[in-house]
């Protein structure tokens, strides 16, 4: 279980000072696919920062489980961060000069995970091993990162906009293979997007607007990824 109580952040001090984060507080249940949905610029990101402990919060308080990160040393939350939790972003990051094999094992490497080839498998990835990044497509260099990410075996996969990036056939296939590794593997799931559709895809929906979350529902059905609107 992860609890977020009342959490509050800011950037810029003074006249300058923006509140992006007004007082959030939710629960994400183990093994949970949870949508944060909310327009560009309500604070998804923010939220996602510091939920995962990338960036600290301004007050509130975040606990995994029992483990309170607000209250963990620099050295604590690096290795918190380091066993629990996956990151997939946008621009999918990956290492320019390294090949795919060496991007993935970087991610496995952490964990000590030997497997790490059969995450490539599992993207259907296995052919492209000894290519850079620059050789693949958009959609190929995120099922890269989604490899990376999951290599190190995280409790928690954290999403952020993961196909904002790839057209509609791309994306879906995107969003396809990590529903198979979560089903796979189980790890627990907080996506945020600003695409309504993908929200059909989410067991937990949670709105988001200016900062607070102002709505949140469950579905009872989830669509696969071939089925929702785009
Ligand atoms: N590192 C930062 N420094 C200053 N302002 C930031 C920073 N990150 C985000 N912001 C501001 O916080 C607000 C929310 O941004 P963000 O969390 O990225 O929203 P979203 O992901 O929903 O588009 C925006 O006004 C943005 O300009
Ligand atoms: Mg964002």
């Amino acid at each position: 279980m992860i609890t977020v109580e009342n959490v509050y952040k800011a950037y810029g001090t003074g006249e300058s000072k923006n509140q992006v984060l007004k007082g959030v507080s939710l629960h994400i249940v183990d093994q949970d696919f949870v949508v944060i949905l909310g327009a560009s610029g309500s604070g998804k990101s923010t939220l996602l920062h510091v939920i995962s402990g990338l960036e600290p919060a301004d007050d509130g308080e975040i606990c995994y489980d029992a483990r309170n990160i607000s209250s963990m040393s620099d050295r604590e939350l690096t290795a918190f961060r380091k066993d629990y939790i996956g990151y997939i972003f946008q621009q999918y990051f990956l290492l320019p000069n390294l090949t795919v094999d060496k991007n993935v094992r970087m991610g496995a490497d952490l964990a000590g995970n030997r497997a790490y080839r059969k995450m490539m498998e599992a993207v259907g990835l296995a052919d492209k091993r000894n290519k850079y990044p620059h050789e693949l497509s958009g959609g190929e260099q995120q099922r890269v990162a989604v490899a990376r990410a999951l290599a190190k075996m995280p409790k928690v996969l954290y999403l952020d906009e993961p196909t904002g990036a790839l057209d509609e056939q791309t994306g879906r296939q995107v969003l396809d293979y990590i529903m198979k590794l979560k089903g796979k593997l189980g790890f627990t799931m907080v996506m945020v997007t600003h695409n309504q559709n993908i929200a059909d895809m989410a067991h937990t929906v949670i709105c988001m607007n200016s900062g607070k979350i102002v709505e949140q529902y469950q579905n009872n059905q989830p669509k696969s990824a071939y089925e929702i609107a785009w």
